[in-house]
């Protein structure tokens, strides 16, 4: 099947990935939008399909040649659209993609995508290209101004990462930490806001390791920037993620007691609660100085919700290395999180190492690992029952009158209201329900 070479008019981009890949694909979009090509309306073909791959865990990856399958046959649009494969499945296995899929036209890695218009260009004259290069800062550089329209909004403000862990692909496919510069970042939040944006979240792959210098010239942290982010009118709530726990430092601990518009929501990561795993892991805390963090947190903010990521069958974890995984699940109490089975990736030390877990017994203990979790995050939910806090409104549920928005917790609320997208309105929160609570309106947005 050769390549769709047609000069496309509408673009569709669907991201697969984490939040830094979803803030990709509206990048994209954006470029896409400046050339000219609109965005496909939902349910109609669109002339260019870019796939935002994730590159994680094998299932995520594995996905894209059956999507490309899908397009390519017509199951999931009439016509075979022009297809750019990006993301980090791109950046990892450009080249490999390019052989087995012959009807893609362009693969383009995470730091190259803004030179997507121009393989355009060379895609329509029917010249297949992949640019996997990592010129990180110019990216930013050559992006157009944020147009987005939306009352929450992503912010990447640190990407890459040197940790290598030694189960994750992260570090190859997105490169080294860096950090993008702290006046670039103001400026890109102004633009979210006055395209109507309240809450802004900051995004990185280790978003607390972000650094740089203020206007005045001194060297802040993250905390920093969340402060001179809090100035800035029309913002009224800012969040953070990824954070890891050995980049955490005392300003952003203390900024969590200091800034009111900073919420009250911290997702950081464990993986594991026995040491000799966290050792194997490479992740350079113990399950003790990750408690102690956890501590510091509350003590500053008591009513902070705390998440975090987790992984089953690690090779070599044993049945009481996993018991002290569920352990730590019981000391935190965790009011949301993310499970997942290990999934060895190519070039990782990980993959390679003996004592792989079986499949049976990866699935029996994700299991008991996130039967905790469901029953921490429900009893968090209950717990906020006659509570009364701030929700920003998202989108309409499927009832007549019925809202979805976020409470400061980063727990969906549904409640009845005649109001509308980007409003922040009083809830009472009437019932907490397993993944979401039911509120009351008490008072409406005031225009
Ligand atoms: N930078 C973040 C998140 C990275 S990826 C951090 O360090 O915490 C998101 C999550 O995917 C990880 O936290 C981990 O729980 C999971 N993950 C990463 N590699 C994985 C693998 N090979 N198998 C299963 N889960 C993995
Ligand atoms: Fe992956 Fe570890 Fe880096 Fe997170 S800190 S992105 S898990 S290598
Ligand atoms: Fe996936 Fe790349 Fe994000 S591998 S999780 S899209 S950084």
């Amino acid at each position: 099947m050769k390549p769709n070479t047609n000069p496309p008019k509408t673009y569709r981009v669907k991201s697969f990935g984490c939040q830094m890949n979803v803030y990709d694909g509206e990048r994209m979009a954006e470029l896409l939008a400046e050339k000219g090509i609109s965005e496909a309306p939902e349910g109609e073909d669109a002339d260019l399909v870019v796939l935002n791959t994730c590159h994680i865990r094998e299932k995520a990856a594995e996905k894209i040649y059956s999507d490309i399958g899908r397009l390519t046959k017509g199951k999931t649009q009439k016509k075979a659209p022009m297809i750019a494969v990006a993301g980090c499945v791109a950046q990892a296995e450009g080249e490999e993609i390019m052989k087995r899929a012959p009807a893609v036209s362009m693969v383009v890695g995470p730091q190259a995508y803004h030179r997507l218009p121009d393989m355009l260009d060379r895609a329509v004259k029917g010249e297949r290209a992949t640019d996997t290069d990592m010129p990180a800062i110019a990216k930013f550089d050559s992006l157009p101004q944020r147009k987005r329209r939306s009352p929450t909004a992503f912010l990447t403000v640190q990407e890459g990462c040197d940790k290598f862990c030694t189960y994750c692909v992260v570090p190859y496919t997105r490169g080294a930490e860096i950090s993008r510069p702290f006046n670039d970042l103001i400026a890109e939040a102004h633009k979210l806001v006055e395209a109507g944006a309240r809450e802004i979240t900051l995004l990185g792959q280790n978003v607390n390791a972000w650094g740089g210098e203020d206007t005045k010239g001194n060297k802040v942290g993250l905390a920093g920037l969340i402060h001179a982010l809090a100035r800035i009118d029309g913002l009224e709530r800012i969040r953070y993620t990824t954070s890891h726990p050995n980049d955490m430092d005392d300003a952003l601990i203390a900024a969590h007691g200091e800034v009111d518009k900073l919420m009250p929501y911290l997702h950081l990561p464990v993986q594991s609660g026995n040491d000799r795993v966290l050792k194997a892991m490479n992740r350079s805390h113990t399950a003790e100085s990750y408690l102690r963090l956890l501590e510091r947190f509350r003590e500053v903010r008591p009513d902070i919700a705390l998440s975090g990521d987790f992984i089953v069958g690690f090779p070599g974890e044993t049945e009481a290395e996993f018991e002290d995984t569920l352990k730590i699940v019981d000391e935190v109490r965790y009011s949301q999180a993310f499970s997942f089975k290990y999934s060895p990736r190519p070039g990782t030390p990980a993959a390679t190492m003996e004592n792989q877990i079986a499949k049976d017994v990866m699935d029996e203990r994700l299991q008991r690992l996130q039967a905790r979790l469901n029953r921490d995050q429900h009893a968090f939910n209950e717990a906020l029952v006659g509570k009364t806090c701030d929700v920003l409104v998202e989108r309409k549920g499927k009832l007549a009158g019925q809202w979805l928005g976020k409470s400061p917790w980063l727990t969906s609320v549904w409640f009845e209201d005649n109001g509308q997208i980007g409003d922040m309105v009083t809830v009472e929160i009437v019932e907490g329900g397993p993944n979401s609570l039911m509120g009351k309106l008490k008072q409406p947005a005031i225009a």
